[in-house]
């Protein structure tokens, strides 16, 4: 078996409102294997985005450990650990974050300008990147003139630029119509398969689901895992279509 990259050991997660303890992940543990493409699934309000900002280093557990790399990320202290995030990991969100009065490739150049790379080395990077997604030619253009799934073609390529070998990708298709959303995930496959990246894509989209290594289903905060070639059990296959149809009636009501 390849070695793991990630190793999530016992986490939980509550986060304490106004209303009283919410009690989000419960006694989750996976190892994802390096070089791996992994997702995390399962229906609205389940836990996935909670569990990817426990993986990512922004949401410390309750209880449990997170390795990445062979380093305990919240034994750190928060100095490091975004040290340590920002020398590991790419993340692609759903919502995009640009800095709108530069242009896209000033925008996939900054983490590079914030790792040390001169000016000339972090411009002709960023074109790589860009022009693996292929975006090259709106290098100039502003980013918030561009269209959804070119947005996340440009964020991705942010993502990839610094060579970081963890690609966090949390419902990179979620906003996008199904052509540019199967454009992204075939990227993001690319970039695992070719790059030699770890991959790890939280989405609604069962038919993507093939495509992975593992699949991680969080369902009220508790994990099933399975690896490729092996089945889901078939009780949360079922469970999951409904939810997957209730959900996509939901999504086209509210578009
Ligand atoms: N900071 C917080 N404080 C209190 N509750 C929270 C907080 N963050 C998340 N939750 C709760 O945790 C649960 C899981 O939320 P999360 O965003 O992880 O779900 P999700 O699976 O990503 O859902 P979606 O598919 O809609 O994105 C929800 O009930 C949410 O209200
Ligand atoms: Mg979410």
């Amino acid at each position: 078996m390849a070695e793991s990259l990630i190793t999530c050991r016992g986490v939980d997660k509550k986060f304490a409102t106004k209303g009283g303890v919410v009690d989000v992940l419960h006694d989750i543990n996976f190892h994802i294997p390096r070089g791996s493409l992994t997702i995390i699934f399962g229906p609205s309000g389940s836990g996935k985005t909670t569990l990817m900002n426990v993986i990512s280093g922004l949401e410390p557990p309750s209880k449990g450990n997170l390795i990445i790399d062979g380093h305990d990320l919240y034994s750190m202290d928060a100095d490091r650990r975004s040290h340590f995030r920002a020398q590991t990991m790419g993340i692609v969100h759903q919502q995009n974050y640009w800095i709108k009065s530069l242009n896209v490739l000033e925008n996939v150049a900054i983490p590079l300008y914030l790792g040390g790379k001169d000016r000339k080395s972090a411009r002709l990077i960023a074109t790589e990147s860009l022009d693996r997604v292929g975006m090259k030619d709106f290098a100039e253009r502003l980013p918030t003139v561009l269209s959804g799934g070119q947005q996340q073609r440009v964020s991705m390529a942010r993502a990839l630029a610094a060579g970081k070998e963890l690609i966090l990708a949390d419902e990179p298709t979620g906003n996008l119509d199904s052509k540019s959303g199967d454009m992204i995930i075939n990227l993001l496959l690319s970039i695992q398969k070719d790059l030699k990246r770890t991959v790890v894509l939280v989405t609604h989209n069962i038919e993507y689901l093939p495509l992975s290594d593992k699949q991680l289903y969080v369902h009220d905060g508790y994990l099933a895992e399975a690896t490729k070639g092996e089945k889901m059990p078939e009780e949360i296959l079922n469970s999951l279509k409904s939810q997957i149809e209730s959900l996509t009636q939901m999504q086209g009501g509210r578009g």
